[in-house]
């Protein structure tokens, strides 16, 4: 029987564009994506399409065009799992605050009650695949609690489970055409009719030999590599950018003829204020834990150095700063131009922005904050020193310029494009001498800077 009725658990950042696409593609589908959180559906639902609750460029298009169709988003998880032939799990998989394995180990808590919903509440036989990012093996837990109601002989009619892998790979900003137009699209299982019943949803936009499938274990263990590979290669460029500034090499130049040679590529090659977001740190993290859990220790301690140099890059440009200012930024105002922990995306998640502001903060700088995508609401839940009411060490701005405004430094934290093209004379006007430029993500017209009279520090560029 052909896929009619599809639902996915979790409206994220993740469920919201993956089911929006599948949407797209599908017509005769009926997708209903379902939250806990009654917020973010009524977000979903919202009217005004800007008050979607995440931004993506493209994604509101096709919600507009989708939802009330066959794109629906809802709190009513019963009803839309018992209707499902197929379910997406795509809850958050933060990592453990507390207990065996805190800060390292994934917390399986919102995997394993959607597992129990769908064991509840889903009839006949059910595909469940995987999208979340998990630690390998976790299809066997998924079984387990699926197959403890289909055994129970109190359920008159039978319901049987297939699971599968089918990790997630878009990255934000730019996640409606990597699910347009992904690399690869991974599916692990060992049930071949479910595995076909998946691959024949994707076929529909992305070509067959694009679709790669393998068993369970190695997909799951395949998005975890993926990341940590990923990640590997930003702590590897960064390691480098500080070598740049001690030496007078170029960052960009290194960059550029490094990823020249075809067996590297030039991707992923950006140094800058470390990498944010919400999987790199918890999925390596996870990486080292698995790793020490089999005994591996090499392999563990490998890992860690990544995010080792991650959190190192964040702590040496603060001291940068505060030593560049004549060794206080007490009382000193800070613009910090951007937010968000990349461009195109309001998300803050590990965004390097929150350790630096902090830091910033303890150091007793007055920070005026502008992102034009986060919202004051968020900065505030992200700045620990709002955790006392009417602090007075930062303000959002509504502009670049209000930010700049009589202050002594800028810090480019994001590499938005409004970023990429001030007009720097006007600037030094209005910047309190004498100012300081630290581009974290060497992102601004150095010499346009440097022709303003303002001092200016990039990341990878050394004296
Ligand atoms: P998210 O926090 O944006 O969304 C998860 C949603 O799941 C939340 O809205 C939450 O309320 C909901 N939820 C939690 N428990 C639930 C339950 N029991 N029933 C119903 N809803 C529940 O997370 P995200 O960024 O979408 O990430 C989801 C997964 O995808 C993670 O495993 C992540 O590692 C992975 N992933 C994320 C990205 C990304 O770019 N954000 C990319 C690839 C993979
Ligand atoms: C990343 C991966 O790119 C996705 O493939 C994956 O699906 C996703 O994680 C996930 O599993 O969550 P994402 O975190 O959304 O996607 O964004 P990236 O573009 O990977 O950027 C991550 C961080 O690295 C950002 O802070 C970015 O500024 C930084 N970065 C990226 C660099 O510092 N330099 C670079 O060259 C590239």
């Amino acid at each position: 029987m052909d896929i009619k009725s599809i639902c996915c658990i979790g409206a994220g950042y993740v469920g919201g564009p993956s089911m929006a696409i599948i949407a797209k593609y599908c017509p005769d589908i009926k997708i209903n994506v379902v939250d806990i959180n009654p917020e973010r559906i009524s977000q979903w639902n919202a009217k005004d399409l800007s008050n979607l609750p995440i931004y993506e460029p493209g994604l509101k298009k096709i919600v507009e065009k989708c939802r009330d169709e066959n794109l629906n988003f809802s709190t009513n998880m019963k009803k839309y799992i018992e209707e499902a032939d197929l379910i997406f799990i795509s809850v958050n998989t933060p990592t453990k605050t507390k207990g065996i394995g805190s800060g390292q180990a994934i917390d399986l808590k919102y995997v394993e009650a959607s597992s129990r919903e769908i064991s509840k509440y889903a009839t006949g036989k059910t595909i469940v695949v995987e999208k979340s990012t998990l630690p390998v093996k976790t299809a066997q837990t998924i079984k387990s609690i699926l197959d403890s109601t289909a055994k129970d002989k109190n359920h008159l009619e039978e319901k049987t489970f297939s699971v599968l892998s089918n990790p997630e790979f878009l990255a934000e900003g730019t996640a409606i055409n990597d699910l347009e137009n992904p690399d690869r699209v991974l599916i692990g299982g060992d049930d071949q009719e479910a595995i076909d019943k998946l691959v024949s949803i994707y076929s529909r936009w992305i070509k067959k030999t694009k679709v790669l499938t393998t068993d369970l274990w190695s997909s799951e263990l395949s998005k975890l590599i993926s990341n940590a590979f990923l990640a590997q290669r930003i702590s590897s460029i960064n390691t480098i950018s500080a070598l740049c500034e001690a030496t007078g090499a170029k960052i960009k130049d290194v960059s550029l003829a490094v990823g020249m040679d075809r067996r590297i590529g030039k991707h992923f090659l950006n140094s800058g204020p470390g990498f944010g977001g919400s999987c790199f740190k918890k999925d390596i993290s996870n990486l080292v834990y698995i790793s020490n859990h089999y005994g591996l220790f090499e392999v563990a301690e490998y890992w860690q150095k990544v995010l080792d140099i991650n959190s190192w890059q964040q702590s040496r440009f603060v001291e940068l700063i505060v030593k560049t200012m004549f060794g206080t930024i007490s009382s000193k105002t800070i613009a910090i131009l951007g937010f968000s922990f990349k461009a195109n995306t309001n998300d803050t998640r590990e965004s390097p922005a929150i350790y630096i502001c902090n830091k910033l903060i303890e150091e007793g700088a007055f920070l005026r904050i502008y992102d034009p995508k986060v919202k004051y609401s968020q900065i505030k839940k992200d700045l620990t020193s709002n955790e006392k009411e009417n602090s007075q060490d930062w303000i959002v701005s509504n502009s670049i310029d209000e930010s700049l405004n009589n202050a002594d430094a800028a810090v480019f934290l994001t590499e938005w494009r409004e970023f990429q093209s001030l007009n720097w004379q006007n600037i030094s006007k209005i910047m309190r001498q004498p100012s300081w430029v630290f581009d974290t993500r060497s992102i601004v017209n150095l010499e346009a800077v440097k022709k303003s009279g303002i001092n200016i520090w990039q990341v990878g560029y050394g004296n």
